[in-house]
C-alpha cells in the first residue's frame, strides 16, 4: 500500500466531501505537542486540534484512563446510569462553584448549543440575541446563532427570532434585549472570529441586562473553556454567573465529548423526554475528561496558562509585521499587517510549526497546556524568522 502525504491527498480528493478543502499534509502520530506527518516530518503543534488536545497528544494519563475504561464498559444507553459520567458531572458542577448546576452530555459544541436553544425555548420562546462574528457551530440551530454570513447565507432560512448585535458593544446589547428575549449567548472571547476580546465589563453588563429583562445568559465556552484562558470557563474574571454554559473541544482532551450546563432556575426546564443523545457522556470519553481535569488541577495549569500566554504575547508583540496580539491565557490571536496571515501560516508549516490563519489578518494559536518554555522560544524564533522574510523580503 502506498503511503505518504501525496498519496493521502490523492485519496482525500477521491473519497472525501469538499467541505474542508484539501489539506496539505496528513498527520499520523503525536507525542506532547510534537506531531509527525506521513512523510515522517515532525511539527510542533501550536494549534492543538484547535484548542482541543489540552494535554497534547498521546498523554499517558488519558491513554491509561481510556484503555482501562474500554476494557470495562465502552457504551451505555441513557436507560442506565454509569459512575464515570456521574463523576465527571460532579467535577463540572464543582467547577461552576454552584450546587444547582446540572449537566447534559453530548458530543460536540454545536450539539451543546442546540441543547441551549431548547432551554431558551422552554424558558421564553424563540427570541435569542447573539453577536455578529460569533461562531456557535454549524448544525441548523447552532448556525442560526453563528453570526457570520459567509457560513449562514447558503442555508437560509435559519431559525426565526435570532438577532445579532455588535460584539463588545454594551449599548447595542442593551438596545436589542427586551422582556421577550429568551436568551443572550456570548463567547467570552470570539475564537473563530480571530480571537476577538471584548472590553472588560462586557459580560458583567450582559449579565445585568439579562437580569433586568428576565433573559437567560448563555456562555459559549466551547473554545475558551476548560482552563484555556486561565479559568475553567473564561467568564470568571467578570465576577458573573451565567444561566447556561456550553463546553466541548478540550473537555475530552481529544475525544469527542461536550456538555451543556445549566445553573439556577435554568436547571428546572428539561424533564424526561425533553432532549437526548445516544453517545453523550460515553464512558470512554468521560474517563478521558476526568483524566484531563485531574491533570489540569494537579499541574496548576489554570495559573500556568496565564504565565505561558503572557510570555508568548510579550515575545511576539515586537516582531516586525505584528500589529497586535490578542487573547487570554493560551488562546492567542496574532494580528498581522498587509493581510499576510495565510502566507505566514504556510511558511510556519514549512518551518515545522502548525498554526492557523483564522482570517487574512489573524493567526490563531492554541497550544496544549504541556507546551514547554523551550518549545515556546523555538516557536517565537521561527515566527520572527518568518516575519523577517515576509516583511523585509
Ligand atoms: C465557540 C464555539 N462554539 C461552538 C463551536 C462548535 O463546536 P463543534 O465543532 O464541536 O460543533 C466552536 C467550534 O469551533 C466554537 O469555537
Amino acid at each position: 500500500m502506498k503511503k505518504g502525504n501525496k498519496e493521502s491527498l490523492r485519496k482525500w480528493n477521491s473519497v472525501m466531501q469538499s467541505n474542508y478543502g484539501t489539506p496539505s499534509i496528513s498527520l499520523s502520530k503525536g507525542k506532547g505537542i510534537e506531531v509527525w506527518d506521513l512523510d515522517g516530518v515532525k511539527y510542533l503543534d501550536f494549534l492543538g486540534g484547535i484548542a482541543t488536545n489540552l494535554l497534547g497528544h498521546n498523554h499517558p494519563d488519558i491513554v491509561a484512563a481510556v484503555s482501562k475504561q474500554i476494557k470495562q464498559l465502552s457504551h451505555v444507553s441513557n436507560f442506565y446510569a454509569h459512575p464515570v459520567a456521574l463523576e465527571l458531572a460532579e467535577k463540572l458542577q464543582k467547577m461552576t462553584s454552584d450546587k444547582s448546576a446540572r449537566v447534559f452530555f453530548c458530543n460536540s459544541g454545536a450539539e451543546a448549543n442546540e441543547a441551549a436553544i431548547k432551554i431558551a425555548r422552554l424558558h421564553r420562546g424563540k427570541r435569542i440575541v447573539a453577536a455578529t462574528g460569533a461562531f456557535h457551530g454549524r448544525t441548523m440551530g447552532a448556525l442560526s446563532l453563528t453570526g457570520q454570513s459567509s457560513k449562514r447565507d447558503a442555508f437560509k432560512p435559519l431559525l426565526p427570532g435570532v438577532k445579532h448585535v455588535k460584539y463588545g458593544d454594551i449599548k447595542a446589547l442593551r438596545k436589542s434585549v427586551n422582556k421577550r428575549t429568551a436568551m443572550v449567548i456570548l463567547e467570552p472571547i470570539m475564537g473563530e472570529a480571530g480571537v476577538v476580546t471584548p472590553p472588560s465589563g462586557y459580560l458583567k453588563a450582559a449579565r445585568q441586562i439579562c437580569d433586568e429583562n428576565g433573559a437567560l445568559l448563555a456562555i459559549d465556552a466551547v473554545q475558551t473553556g476548560m482552563g484555556r484562558c486561565g479559568s475553567w470557563f473564561g467568564y470568571e474574571d467578570e465576577g458573573i454567573k451565567p444561566d447556561l454554559i456550553t463546553i466541548a473541544k478540550g473537555l475530552g482532551g481529544g475525544l469527542p465529548l461536550a456538555a451543556m450546563i445549566t445553573l439556577g432556575k435554568a436547571s428546572d426546564l428539561f424533564n424526561a423526554g425533553s432532549h437526548g443523545s445516544t453517545f453523550g457522556g460515553n464512558p470512554v470519553a468521560a474517563a478521558a475528561a476526568i483524566a484531563v481535569i485531574d491533570e489540569i488541577e494537579e499541574k496548576n495549569y489554570l495559573a500556568l496558562n496565564n504565565v505561558k500566554g503572557a510570555l508568548i504575547r510579550n515575545l511576539i508583540s515586537p516582531i516586525i509585521g505584528v500589529e497586535q496580539v490578542r487573547g487570554k491565557g493560551l488562546l492567542i490571536g496574532i494580528c498581522v499587517k498587509e493581510s499576510k496571515a495565510k502566507q505566514i501560516a504556510a511558511d510556519m508549516q514549512s518551518k515545522g510549526f502548525l498554526v492557523n490563519a483564522a482570517s487574512d489578518e489573524v493567526i490563531r494559536i492554541a497550544p496544549a497546556y504541556v507546551v514547554s518554555e523551550k518549545q515556546i522560544m523555538s516557536f517565537v524564533s521561527a515566527f520572527n524568522a518568518s516575519c523577517e522574510e515576509i516583511y523585509r523580503g
